[in-house]
Parts: C-alpha cells; structure tokens; sequence
C-alpha cells in the first residue's frame, strides 16, 4: 500500500507540472483529490484497517496528500500568473495610434432648402403648419374648389386608397385644414411636406416630391402683398439682384392665378439653365378664390388672401445648378456630401 502510494504522488506530481492551463490543472486535482479521486479512495479505505495499522497508514496518506496538495497549488499560481499575462499582452493597446474618425452626418440637401425657405418666411410672421399625407379627397380636391369631374383632376392623379382617401397630390389641403381650425382669425402659414403623384421616375419627375404651401389670410389682403412677399423671398433665396415676374396661369383655388418666375443669374445673356429665356419658373400663385374661403367659413366680403406653391426639389435644382432629380434619392454619398 505505502509503495502504491508513493508510485501515485510521483504520478500527481507529474502530471500537475505537465498541465499546461489552470484548466488542466482542475483536471488533475480532481484527479486526485475529487470525490472518486485515487487519494480520496486511499482515505476510505482507512476505515477497514486494523486500529493498529491505521495510524502508520493514516501518516502516510497524510503527507502524500499534503505535498501534492502544496505542489498543487504552487502550481496553480504559476499558471494563473502566466494566464493573466498573456491576456494582459493580447489587449494591449497601442493609445498613440491614430483613432477611427466617426462620419459626421448633416442634412439631407432638401432638407436644407426646405429650413432656409421656412427660416425665411418664419421671419415674415408666418408659422408652420403641417398636414397628413394620406388626405382625404375633400381636402386635396373638393374643398379647393377642383369638384369630381374637374379636368385639373387628371394632372393631379394619385395614388388611391379608397375612393374617398388618396395621397395628398399638393400641400394645399392644408390652406383648408387650417383656415377651418382657426377660422375667423387671419392666417400666415407655410407648409412643408411630402406630396405623391402618378409620375413616372425621370430626370425632372418623382412619383414622391415635395412642396411648400404658403398661404395669408386676412382683411385687405391683395395682389401687391403677394408679389411684395414673393420679391423678398426670392432676393433672399436667389440673390438681390434678382426680380420676379408674374404670367397669367389658372389653378381652380386660385382666382386670378399666376406662374412666378425669378430673372436667371446670367441676367438675360442666355443660358442652358434658363434655357437662354432669362427667367427661371418657381411657382404657382394667386389670390385665394372665394368659394375656398367661403368653403371654410371665412366672409369673401370680409376676408381675402393669397397662396402660393413651389416644388423643393425643382427649387433645390434651380440653386444648384442640379441636372437630374433623381440624384436626391439615391442616397450617393458622393452626391449628399457635397451638401455638409
Ligand atoms: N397646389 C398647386 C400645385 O401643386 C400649387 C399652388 C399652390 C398654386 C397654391 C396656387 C396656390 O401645383
């Protein structure tokens, strides 16, 4: 027994230098010492031996287990020591390196226009209002004076989720949405959103554009306040050496109506973007018709106004000398990056 002993310690001894990891190193202890281990078994038997015997026994166990113990755990700092390290040196950071520079995002380009142009007109006292862009068809069309039949239905054609609701086809359903809501107070309001139509994709057309609505109500408003605002705008927007020029147009919420265009920057010499005219067309404008305002319970005796409409995109593309619509949805950054 005391030979088989010392023929075990040599072994537990071997084995715990060999083990590699503190991983190991459990292995061998349980090995040994674990609760079917071979030094364990050696204890047990203690039991069945003479009173006699046991105590000699006893000692030997004692001191086979105590110097594999020691060695054991000695063992185990070595390693664990050893561990530490090497995860110490496979995180080791290198702090003069260079850091990875974040990408720093910023607006889309139409969202800049449309914030500039609301920035302008915030300072002329108007505030913004906002409408859904699935509308019903009384807002987009009925109450803006376009009834079912009416031809101007067909440049306007949408997209229809029931007979009765559509996506909106211009911002102007919200010249009615608020004049109902605030109705008799006047009204200064400019609108930014999303409008939808049936186009098909191409250099100047997208199904998904987007408008911005101006619209005031109030007593004595006439034509001359709506070229005044208009002129300040655009020599805010294009430049001052710019003016604008009113052409006769219709729109069915509108009466008289009128296309504005704004003087090219090449001051009439001619070039591609006014396609050698000189003007530049921006927008759709009048004076509020007066079935519209009586449609949202304003007097026309009492109350009269202007509205006016401008595509962001085509505004966007006239500011920067931009060819084709699509560019602004593709989301090519070396397209959008230009604009930070
Ligand atoms: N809603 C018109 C359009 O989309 C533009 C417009 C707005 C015209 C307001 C006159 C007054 O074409």
């Amino acid at each position: 027994m005391q030979e088989e002993l010392k023929q075990i310690l040599v072994e537990g001894l071997q084995e715990a230098g060999a083990a590699a990891t503190s991983q190991e190193l459990s292995a061998v202890r349980l090995k040994y010492f674990g609760k079917k281990g071979l030094i364990t078994q050696y204890s047990r038997r203690l039991g069945m031996l003479s009173p006699e015997e046991r105590p000699r026994f006893g000692k030997i166990i004692n001191e086979v287990r105590q110097e594999l113990e020691e060695y054991l755990t000695t063992r185990e700092q070595e390693l664990l020591a050893l561990e530490e390290q090497r995860k110490l040196e496979s995180e080791r950071l290198d702090v003069e390196l260079p850091g990875r520079r974040p990408r720093r995002g910023h607006p889309h380009p139409l969202q800049l226009i449309i914030q500039e142009i609301t920035t302008t007109f915030l300072g002329m006292g108007f505030s913004v209002a906002e409408g859904p862009e699935v509308e019903l068809d009384y807002y987009n069309f009925e109450a803006l004076n376009i009834p079912p039949e009416h031809p101007a239905r067909e440049m306007h054609d949408s997209l229809y989720i029931t007979d009765k609701i559509l996506l909106r086809t211009h911002t102007s359903p919200v010249q009615v949405r608020t004049m109902e809501k605030v109705c008799p107070q006047p009204v200064r309001i400019i609108v930014p959103g999303r409008v939808y139509r049936r186009d098909a994709l191409d250099a100047t057309h997208s199904p998904i554009f987007h408008q911005i609505e101006g619209l005031l109500v109030d007593k004595h408003i006439t034509f001359s306040d709506l070229k005044g605002i208009l002129t300040v705008f655009v020599q805010k927007f294009f430049g001052e050496d710019r003016t604008v020029r009113l052409r006769p147009s219709f729109f069915p919420f509108t009466e008289p109506s009128t296309e504005v265009d704004v003087s090219c920057g090449c001051q009439g010499r001619g070039c591609r973007i006014c396609k050698n005219t000189g003007w530049l067309e921006i927008l759709g404008a009048g004076s509020v018709h007066p079935k519209v305002l009586a449609m949202a319970n304003y007097d026309p005796e009492l109350y009269s106004g202007f509205a006016f409409g401008m595509g962001v995109e085509r505004i966007a593309m006239l500011r920067y000398g931009i060819t084709d619509i699509r560019h602004f949805y593709e989301n090519d950054l070396r397209f959008l990056s230009q604009f930070s």
